[in-house]
């Protein structure tokens, strides 16, 4: 496994792979891995010839000092796992290198609406933030495949908006969400969580399912069963920023036709802002 620093010895890289033929696959992340990275990575290699994973705090999607600050930071622990797990190469480039004005991609994208709700609405610039890293990520790479996770489901609409808008030809994978035995999502911000917010934590994920098991069986009312959740999460101690059910091809408010829907939610518990979401399609 290689590591590589630069853009001009990745992009080396890469165009020899590809003189070769081989098939080039992005696992993006922000390090700190955990099972569900690495379920992208294994993922990945069913995907292509050869993984690149990019490890990279963008500080453009943190809106608070402190939490960028406080992000965890592990890459001798990361590098070990993705050794394991066999990726080809990580790139693991420093801010200047990956923001350099010799790097910047013209999006040229008008403001999607799509970046104003949900996390959106809570966490100004954060999809800007993914957007400029990811499309530069893409550019720098040139992947054949990108892999992306089902638990970050609004950046990953937002993502394959963004090959549609850029007209990439980069084919988008995504991979469901890793759960702990108890529900709770993999994330590098349980580690925020005390012992008494870990118990809890898994009710977020039981509330989704509940959700769906009702939208299964018939339940339309969907601002009813949103505005119920909250207040049973607010009740067992979350504070909820949203519960939301949508459509999940466009994360548009979903209507009684809608057939595939998307039931998101955040809510903070102590210092862990969770994010979660179950999928549920209406036949
Ligand atoms: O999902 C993440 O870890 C990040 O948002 C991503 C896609 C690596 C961009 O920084």
């Amino acid at each position: 496994m290689q590591t590589v620093t630069t853009v001009a010895v990745l992009r080396r890289q890469i165009s020899l792979w590809k003189s070769q033929g081989e098939r080039i696959v992005l696992v993006p992340t922000m390090g700190n891995l955990h099972a569900g990275h690495l379920a992208l990575v294994e993922h990945a290699r069913t995907c292509g010839s050869k993984v690149v994973c990019s490890i990279f705090v963008n500080t453009l999607q943190f809106d608070r000092e402190e939490d960028l600050a406080a992000y965890p930071r592990t890459p001798r622990e990361d590098l070990s796992a993705l050794q394991h797990a066999r990726a080809d190469l990580v790139f693991m480039p420093e801010h200047e290198e990956v923001y350099s004005e010799r790097h910047h991609v013209h999006t040229n994208l008008p403001e999607h609406p799509l970046h104003q709700q949900l996390c959106g609405q809570f966490r100004p610039g954060f999809f800007d933030g993914i957007v400029a890293v990811v499309a530069r990520l893409f550019h720098m790479t040139d992947p054949d495949v990108a892999v992306f996770g089902e638990k970050d489901y609004q950046q990953l609409v937002i993502i394959k908006q963004l090959v549609r808008n850029l007209g990439l030809e980069i084919r988008i994978e995504q991979v469901p969400t890793q759960r702990e035995d108890d529900g709770l999502a993999f994330s590098s911000r349980n580690a925020y969580l005390d012992d008494s917010q870990r118990a809890l934590a898994p009710r977020l994920y039981a509330e989704l399912v509940n959700m769906g098991q009702q939208v299964e069986a018939g339940e339309r009312s969907y601002a009813r069963l949103e505005r119920q959740a909250a207040d049973r999460l607010k009740q067992a101690g979350f504070h909820p920023e949203y519960v939301s059910i949508r459509d999940a091809d466009t994360l548009e408010e979903a209507r009684r036709g809608t057939d595939f829907i998307a039931i998101l939610a955040a809510a903070w518990l102590g210092k862990a802002r969770l994010i979660d979401n179950v999928l549920v399609r209406i036949s």
